[in-house]
């Protein structure tokens, strides 16, 4: 069969397309984003995607979650900015915050999308209608993707290449796959689905495959198995989203966001793996950054 090139993502490649900050650099040009995340009772999973986000490096950032988390996001994070959504009987975002989160899109120079939304039918028809609209590059996870789940084809007319981080059981969702027949050929998977969906596709677990629409492929080597633990995938959608904030494409943000991600959760397990939490590793992206970069 066909041969395919895997490249082995390792930190000198990383080191070369890390953000370089200007001694002279201001916040503006750090990049305005977006994160539309949370609902009743899955708050945090807002939280360490603005967190992942902010530890990344990005300039100003705007949470968007349902009007009565507000309040508990506002304290939680100091430097992020919060903006109140209307949203159902269930603490869900409603179907009515669309032209308001279409609007922030245009006004960032990226979207993050997905954590802890949660299921309800009217959210996952609002994540469709503003995936649709939305016209900056975005980053999609976690409920987002289980929303697009039989409307892959909307993302293929995003006018910037979205960038994709399924689990395996959201994989299996999106393709139809079970999670067995994901997980025995991730790689053939992955860059099937990036392809089809012309999509960068982040599919997550021990040993990241990032796919390009392109069949180019790469395979991370960062990370540990204590990052098996609520919240670090929230984080990865921040610290990606963060990396196009401050300018890189979304190529470049996927594959050093991954290695990035795994790095910190390196970082923090050397305190102990077992029960370092995804704030800990959220804590140690400037460390993991600066180790690369200098
Ligand atoms: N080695 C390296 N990295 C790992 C390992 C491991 N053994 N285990 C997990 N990770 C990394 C993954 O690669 C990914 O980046 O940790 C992250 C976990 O991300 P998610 O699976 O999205 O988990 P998260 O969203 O934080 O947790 C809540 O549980 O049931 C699901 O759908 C639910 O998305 C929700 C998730
Ligand atoms: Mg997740």
């Amino acid at each position: 069969g066909q041969e395919i090139k895997q490249n082995i993502i390792m930190a000198d490649m990383i080191g070369a397309i890390l953000p370089r900050r200007s001694p002279a650099a201001h916040k503006g040009e750090n990049g305005r984003l977006a994160v539309v995340a949370g609902s009743r009772g899955l708050s945090g999973a807002a939280a360490m995607t603005a967190a992942g986000a902010l530890r990344a490096g990005a300039g100003l950032i705007t949470l968007a979650a349902p009007a009565s988390l507000q309040a508990v996001l506002a304290v939680k994070l100091t430097e992020v900015m919060t903006r109140p959504l209307a949203e159902t009987s269930a603490g869900a975002v409603a179907q009515a915050a669309v032209q308001e989160i279409i609007g922030l899109a245009s006004a960032s120079d990226v979207l993050a999308i997905g954590p802890g939304l949660g299921c309800e039918e009217e959210t996952r028809a609002l994540v469709r209608a503003v995936v649709a609209a939305a016209c900056c590059p975005l980053v999609i996870d976690a409920d987002a993707l289980n929303a697009l789940a039989g409307y892959t084809s909307i993302l293929t007319d995003c006018s910037a290449l979205p960038v994709l981080t399924p689990h395996p059981g959201e994989m299996a969702r999106l393709t139809g796959l079970s999670i067995q027949a994901v997980n025995a050929d991730r790689v053939k998977v992955a860059r099937q689905a990036a392809g089809e969906w012309g999509s960068i596709v982040v599919l997550k677990g021990a040993r990241t495959v990032v796919a390009f629409p392109d069949g180019e492929v790469y395979i991370n080597t960062s990370g540990n198995a204590g990052m098996a633990t609520g919240g670090t995938g929230d984080a990865l959608t921040g610290i990606i989203a963060g990396l196009i904030a401050q300018g890189l494409s979304s190529h470049d943000a996927a594959v050093a966001g991954v290695y990035i991600h795994g790095l910190a959760g390196d970082v923090a397990a050397a305190a102990g793996m077992v029960g370092m939490t995804a704030t800990d590793l959220i804590k140690a992206v400037p460390a993991a950054m600066y180790g690369i970069k200098g």
